[in-house]
């Protein structure tokens, strides 16, 4: 039987491999969706869901209303598991799931667990409403993509939508209905931990990261076959974290929210999102759970948002340890008044069952209860869970068997890795000359490291390790030697995570002493050194945030002690920040994120010259942690003179690399900018052209970006902001005809001086280049 799944994956698929060739992405085509399957059911029609999830609404009791805004954590059996209240008492969540008191569990990811739990909902319970099964799909299920940040990186929307398309494959064949996901969180500190689950600094790429891996997740409906609901998060501003620290609180300006830290939130609405996830710390003094003029006035009314909204972990308990209520009565009431309607909590007596009271006691409505439970009940009824509750097993097994997934995750880390130097070319390898290679530092042979952060509860990972890739590659033909130098650096704070769910797993025991020597005499014996080195995967992600930027542990000074031997050196970076390399200088570097379950093969490949990088960095490569926060698009000051040298005791506070910026194999050139026309009226378009050309010996990938500025407006505006990007293959010498088209979506904002949108009358800049550098100018005005 045909698979319509499969045929979609395959369709997306071929696009991602195609744009690694020559085809390349058009611009135009970024913007494309992805053609909906054929053979896929139609899905229901809006009037159709709702009818019978309210048919099924005037049977319920309150009592089971309240019960399908609960969404429990639910790992192994919870049967006896307790809250993070010590003094409460054990609680059977099985017996809750049959009183028809919990409407969702997360964290179940075994087929046969989810079918045992949904059974005894779907046979158990009165109304027998089934579970929805939500889970932290995060950068894949059981084949491990490159981490969003990395996605992000290749400026390529259609990467990211290939990895999440095989993602929700692999999870809804397991039973699981929902993701925890994309994270849309646009940052400008990159100490915050969870930057490696966002798209970085820029509005602009991160809208397309989010409708893209939306779309990936979602397919072309709700309920598609083979895809999963996604809940973009977390809502809103929690990028923006004071000093970088996890879950401290947000003050942004509303000019902030709505120009940078919304958008993403908008286009993955926009793209169909089916949830959103409100955040947990307090913006600007209002905790997200609690926040209603962000759920109901900007998400609801303004954007049209149709779907459920649910709290991040805990959200409404912590709404009384916040100050936000009194209770946890009282914050339940909050939060669904502000537009809360799931709450995801520890297994316990849920403070929304109270809400029962709250609608006798006229501090909710009924309509409120009602409204959150019909789009509880909506969400299901479009997963079809109503009529297929169950998952198979085997069908489970032969989905992550797929060799197609595999692929999509070894393109996927090729396309995302970042040239940041390559002094004298040292890189790709050249195979027939490079005898021998020292591969060198702890993460080189690491593949729980390789994997990245979010592989969670989830099935067993595997991955392959950058040595076993190598060697793979290599065979007979180079000689390659294999030290980690140093141990893999530990954190000093233990996280939640930490210990409990897939450990850090530790190298084999080595003395540190004699390993360290070991490496360096490797070094000094090869032709080339390959270090690979950067933070483990436990420092990146949540609860994970860095006061430094440098190398933990003894990496620096392997580095050096490498470079020191004379031999040319390649380091391979892996991390989710910019890395502070105190002045050591590589003299190739090339950052690979966390490049998942095929991030050997793929660096492997990149190393050797058989992939080409072509990814960008998604955000300013600042210097050292003290220049946090920033991003390229600063407004432009009175003393403009002086902006590279604001500090005393540095000698710049420019980034070392600049947001967008990334080199290749070979290179290219931007000539010939015309903008099609010299004025226009306010709402109307214009085109920018310019010809790209591949100047170099070897076929390679450049994306070109757009930029610009507006001279004068109703609110000053930044130096340079990112309007439009494409991702194009070029043959060598050839050269192509790029157009981007301008619109007046493109050239408003919101302005605090009229607390509203604004497309002003003004002269602007405009740019075209590969980094946020780009030199090629040209002007246009909008006629007052
Ligand atoms: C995180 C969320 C995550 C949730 C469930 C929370 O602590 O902030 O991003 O989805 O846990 O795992």
């Amino acid at each position: 039987m045909k698979n319509p799944h499969r045929a979609r994956l395959r369709v997306l698929l071929m696009a991602t491999c195609l744009a690694a060739g020559a085809g390349g992405v058009a611009p135009g085509a970024l913007a494309a969706k992805a053609p909906p399957a054929r053979n896929t059911p139609a899905p229901p029609s809006d009037a159709a869901v709702e009818a019978r999830a309210r048919a099924l609404l005037g049977q319920m009791t309150q009592a089971e209303k309240v019960g399908q805004l609960v969404q429990f954590f639910y790992s192994g059996t919870n049967a006896g598991a307790t809250t993070s209240d010590a003094s409460a008492k054990p609680y059977d969540a099985d017996a809750a799931i049959a009183r028809g008191e919990v409407g969702s569990l997360l964290l179940v990811t075994d087929p046969n667990e989810v079918n045992r739990l949904q059974r005894i909902a779907v046979e158990n319970s009165r109304l027998k409403i089934p579970l929805l099964f939500g889970f932290d799909v995060i950068h894949g299920f059981h084949t491990i993509m490159p981490v969003p940040l990395a996605m992000a990186a290749s400026w390529d929307p259609k990467v990211a939508e290939a990895g999440q398309a095989v993602a929700a494959a692999e999870a809804r064949a397991a039973g699981v209905n929902w993701t925890f996901a994309p994270m849309v969180d646009i940052t400008r500190d990159p100490r915050w931990g969870r930057i490696v689950e966002g798209a970085g600094e820029d509005p602009v790429l991160g809208a397309a990261m989010a409708a893209a891996q939306v779309r990936g997740f979602q397919g072309s409906y709700i309920g598609a076959p083979g895809h999963i609901i996604a809940g973009p998060k977390h809502f809103a501003g929690y990028g923006a974290a004071t000093g970088g620290r996890d879950y401290d609180e947000v003050e942004l300006s509303d000019s902030q929210l709505h120009n940078v830290y919304l958008p993403p939130f908008k286009a993955a609405v926009d793209a169909g999102a089916g949830n959103i996830m409100s955040a947990y710390m307090q913006l600007n003094g209002v905790p997200a759970a609690a926040n209603g003029w962000l759920l109901n006035e900007v998400l609801r009314k303004e954007w049209g948002f149709k779907g459920f909204v649910v709290t991040d972990a805990g959200g409404v308990l912590s709404l009384p340890r916040q100050g936000a209520a009194a209770s946890p009565e009282e914050a339940a009431t909050r939060a669904i008044n502000a537009g809360v309607d799931l709450s995801m909590e520890f297994p316990g007596k849920s403070p929304m069952l109270s809400l029962v009271d709250a609608v006798k006691a006229d501090t909710v409505s009924q309509d409120t209860l009602d409204t959150a439970v019909l789009r509880l009940l909506e969400a299901k009824i479009r997963m079809g869970l109503f009529e297929n509750p169950y998952v198979d097993p085997k069908a489970y097994a032969a989905q992550i068997a797929d060799p197609a997934h595999a692929q999509v995750a070894r393109t996927a880390a090729e396309r995302s890795a970042v040239l940041l130097e390559n002094e004298g070319g040292l890189l790709p390898l050249n195979a027939a000359k490079t005898k021998s290679i020292a591969l060198i530092g702890p993460f080189a042979d690491s593949w729980h490291d390789t994997l990245g952060p979010w592989v969670f509860t989830g099935p067993k990972p595997t991955g392959v390790s950058i040595l076993e890739g190598l060697k793979a590659k290599l065979g007979t033909k180079v000689a390659l030697s294999y030290s980690p130098g140093v141990p893999v650096p530990e954190r000093i704070h233990k996280s939640f995570f930490d210990g409990k769910v897939n450990p850090p797993v530790p190298l084999p025991a080595f003395d540190a002493k004699s390993e360290f020597d070991k490496a360096v005499a490797l070094a000094a014996e090869s032709d080339v050194a390959v270090l690979v080195l950067g933070e483990a995967q436990n420092m990146a992600g949540e609860s994970a945030s860095r006061e430094g930027l440098g190398l933990p542990g003894r990496q620096q000074e392997l580095l050096e002690a490498v470079i020191a031997t004379g031999k040319p050196v390649v380091l391979v970076l892996m991390s989710a920040r910019p890395i502070d390399l105190k002045g050591a200088r590589p003299a190739a570097v090339l950052d690979v994120w966390y490049p998942g379950s095929q991030g050997g093969p793929a660096v492997a490949d990149l190393l050797m010259g058989d992939a080409v990088p072509g990814g960008k960095l998604p955000y300013s490569w600042i210097n050292s942690a003290s220049e946090a926060p920033y991003s390229y698009d600063f407004m432009p000051s009175h003393a403009p003179w002086g902006a590279a040298t604001r500090y005393w005791d540095t000698a710049t506070s420019t980034p070392r690399y600049p947001f967008g910026y990334g080199l290749s194999y070979t290179t290219f050139a931007y000539a010939n900018l015309a903008v099609s026309k010299d004025t226009i009226a306010k709402g109307a378009s214009l085109d920018v052209s310019f010809d790209l050309t591949n100047t170099g010996k070897r076929k390679g990938e450049e994306v070109a970006q757009l930029y610009i500025h507006q001279r004068a407006g109703t609110s000053s505006r930044p130096v340079r902001q990112l309007k439009k990007f494409a991702r194009m293959a070029l043959a060598p010498g050839e050269t192509r005809r790029v157009t981007f088209t301008l619109t007046a979506d493109d050239l408003r904002y919101w302005s605090a001086a009229t607390r509203g949108w604004v497309e002003d009358a003004s002269a602007f800049d405009v740019w075209v280049g590969g980094s946020s550098k780009a030199d090629l100018a040209g002007e246009f005005t909008i006629a007052p």
